[in-house]
């Protein structure tokens, strides 16, 4: 039976806006707002001020408010509210990816020991219902990859400057259009990415994932002239996170990846986010729609309140039914890697040149590097270089020694 709904927002931003008129626009939810709870009471508001204040207990001790909805920006202040929230008997949905990243299993038991839903579908692929699917359709299938664009700033970006726009402007409007984080670092270099990754890990495989063990590289260092050595090719630069399942070991990151006119995510533009899902009986498929944005992700938090109507609670069947997974660090993978110099390319070891190029302005190589080597550098913060995936070239590498062999010389070599 469908039950009364009244709900306790805290955060008024970009998504909670949206939520506010989405709420407002359907007719199928029985679902109100009764409180909001803001960090700023002098910013100007589109709703009648009575609204709003800055006391979170208004919520949280209000015995009448039985769904607390979190949109806020800082994931600790998130934290404590929404643990307050559980232990206080009341169903939680939280846009809050990094929040659920860093305390994912811990929210999971509270919310469990008090009896309550939690659930998060808008914080990974904005308005695409990826968690829920995960969760629902393929308990009986079993999955072996999950991959796709997941940051709906840095997919914006890359578009943008595609047609011309420099990077600075085309972050501006992605933060002007509420796409980018409060710290646009977060997406231009790949953390955002991260903590969708996780919970993407979490859902299809049953993996808990720990922050350090995913490596997250972002968009901050692509120069000029990888874009041009892409397009020359025929060739997208696409953010992508990458989860893969073998046998029993996980291998997930999220770094650029140099992909070819028939990938799935070539055509994927804009705030678009898109995920594959590879299941051993259903094979690919594809879920495409707005990764950011107030409307459409407002959309995600509005199907999670509908649920509460039914009692929808996640199961996280995979973390029953699967055996223990381990994280896998023991692989290779085949990498664009470009350097403003011949002898920075040289101090990067690869076990397989297949490719390189040395110019004035710049050098690449094109080759097989193990995780471990990429895994020495902070490459979110090395400017003389960049990297990027060839996509599904993950290897394992074990018992494989760690020996060069240029297996295609220098193509060009300009004085
Ligand atoms: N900053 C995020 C993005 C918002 O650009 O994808 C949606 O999670």
């Amino acid at each position: 039976m469908k039950k009364q709904l009244t709900i306790g927002l805290f955060g008024f931003g970009c998504v909670g806006t949206g939520l506010y008129e989405v709420l407002n626009r359907t007719t199928l939810l029985q679902a109100s707002i009764k409180h909001i709870v803001i960090k700023d009471l002098s910013k100007k508001r589109i709703i009648d001020p009575g609204y709003f204040s800055t006391d979170a207990d208004r919520i949280l001790n209000d015995k009448e408010i039985n769904v607390v909805v979190e949109l806020i920006n800082d994931y600790e202040a998130a934290y404590a509210i929404v643990t307050r929230a559980l232990k206080a008997g009341k169903h939680v949905v939280s846009a809050n990816k990094k929040l659920i990243a860093y305390y994912l299993d811990e929210l999971v038991s509270l919310a469990k020991e008090n009896n309550v839903s939690f659930l998060y579908e808008a914080s990974v692929g904005g308005s695409i219902p990826i968690i829920r699917n995960l969760e629902e359709y393929y308990n009986n299938d079993s999955l072996s990859n999950i991959s796709g664009i997941v940051n709906g700033t840095t997919n914006y970006i890359l578009t943008k400057t595609g047609e011309g726009e420099s990077f600075d402007e085309a972050l501006k409007n992605a933060q002007e259009l509420g796409f980018a984080e409060l710290d646009p670092t977060s997406d231009v270099d790949g953390f955002d990415a991260k903590y969708k990754l996780v919970l993407l890990l979490k859902h299809a495989f049953g993996f808990t994932a720990k922050q350090d063990e995913l490596w997250n590289y972002g968009i901050r260092q692509l120069k000029d002239w990888d874009a041009t050595y892409a397009r020359e090719k025929g060739l997208k630069i696409k953010l992508l996170a990458y989860g893969t399942r073998i046998n029993n070991q996980v291998i997930g990151f999220v770094a650029p990846h140099l992909i070819p006119a028939n990938h799935f995510a070539f055509n994927v533009e804009n705030e678009f986010n898109a995920v594959v899902v590879e299941a051993l009986f259903s094979d690919k498929q594809l879920f495409l729609g707005k990764g950011a944005g107030s409307h459409p992700t407002a959309s995600a938090v509005l199907s999670d309140i509908s649920a509460l109507q039914f009692d929808y609670a996640y199961e996280y069947k995979k973390s029953k039914t699967e055996e223990a997974l381990a994280f896998e660090s023991d692989y290779s993978v085949k990498v664009y890697l470009s350097a403003t110099s011949q002898e920075k390319l040289d101090q990067v070891r690869f076990i397989e040149t297949l490719e390189t190029y040395s110019g004035p302005s710049h050098s690449y190589k094109i080759g097989i590097i193990p995780y471990e080597e990429i895994r020495k550098q902070d490459w979110n913060n090395e400017p003389d270089y960049f990297l990027a995936i060839i996509p599904d070239s993950v290897e394992l590498t074990k018992g494989i020694e760690f020996k060069e062999t240029e297996s295609a010389g220098l193509i060009e070599e300009l004085s």
